[in-house]
């Protein structure tokens, strides 16, 4: 199963695919938590990209393009993956399909999980992360068991630095102009699905599975 998690910030791409990950027994590959981790561990990569993830811009294609296919060309994605937050722009989906190619290897499917722009606002806002084991929660939706405490870890939970209102609407723009263009990219291969990612987090992950099960 070789799968493209598609959507705008906050619609639920990484709370969706980890979820995916467990039941397929197949690798999470979320290129924003690379990029975070690569900054947290200050990397040469971190240190070039870290003020463009502070500012909600997008990471040049070129880079990205190493990171995606270091990260393919690894043995535990032989069974599958998930990407989340990859291709984002027209040239990301051409470098996909040429690094898939040389892998012998195709996507299975396509899902798009949608949400308004007020919608992924108002959820990034009560977002909380742990910066240990990346689990992510909400003040509203998913609230970690203990006030503020990771749940796996026991660490303090932290927001995070890119989801302050205006950064999540300028990358909500971004999305817009850059990536929302690529879907069509897709319907083309009738490998699409769509799914609202404003409907309650169980049902939009029964939609998924449902629709994985059946393909
Ligand atoms: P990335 O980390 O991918 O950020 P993003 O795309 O902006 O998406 P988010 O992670 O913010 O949201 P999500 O859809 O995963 O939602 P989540 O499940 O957390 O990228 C970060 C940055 O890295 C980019 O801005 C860019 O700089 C760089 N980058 C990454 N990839 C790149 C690329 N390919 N090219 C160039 N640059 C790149 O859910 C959000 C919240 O809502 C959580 O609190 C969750 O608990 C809650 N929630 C989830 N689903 C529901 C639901 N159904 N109902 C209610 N609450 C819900
Ligand atoms: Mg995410």
């Amino acid at each position: 199963m070789n799968i493209v998690l598609m959507g705008p910030p906050g619609a639920g791409k990484g709370t969706q695919a980890k979820l995916i990950a467990q039941k397929w027994n197949i690798p999470h590959i979320s290129t924003g938590d690379m990029l975070r981790e690569a900054v947290k561990s200050g990397t040469e990569l971190g240190r070039r990209v870290e003020e463009i993830l502070d500012k909600g811009e997008l990471v040049t294609d070129e880079v990205m393009k190493d990171v995606v296919k270091n990260r393919l060309r690894k043995e535990d994605t032989s069974s599958g993956f998930i990407l989340d937050g990859y291709p984002r722009t027209r040239r990301q989906a051409s470098h996909l399909d040429g690094t898939l190619d040389k892998l012998e290897r195709s996507l299975t499917s396509v899902i798009l999980v949608n949400a308004s722009e007020q919608e992924v606002v108002d959820r990034i806002s009560n977002r909380r992360i742990c910066t240990d084991c990346g689990a992510v929660y909400n003040l509203i939706s998913l609230r970690p068991k203990k006030d503020m405490v990771c749940d796996n870890c026991g660490v303090r939970l932290i927001q995070r630095s890119d989801d302050e209102a205006e950064t999540v609407r300028m990358r909500y723009r971004l999305y817009m102009e850059k990536t929302a263009p690529i879907i069509e990219h897709y319907r083309r291969d009738s490998k699409l699905f769509i799914v609202d990612g404003s409907e309650p987090l169980k049902t939009v992950t029964t939609r998924i599975f449902d629709y994985l099960e059946k393909t």
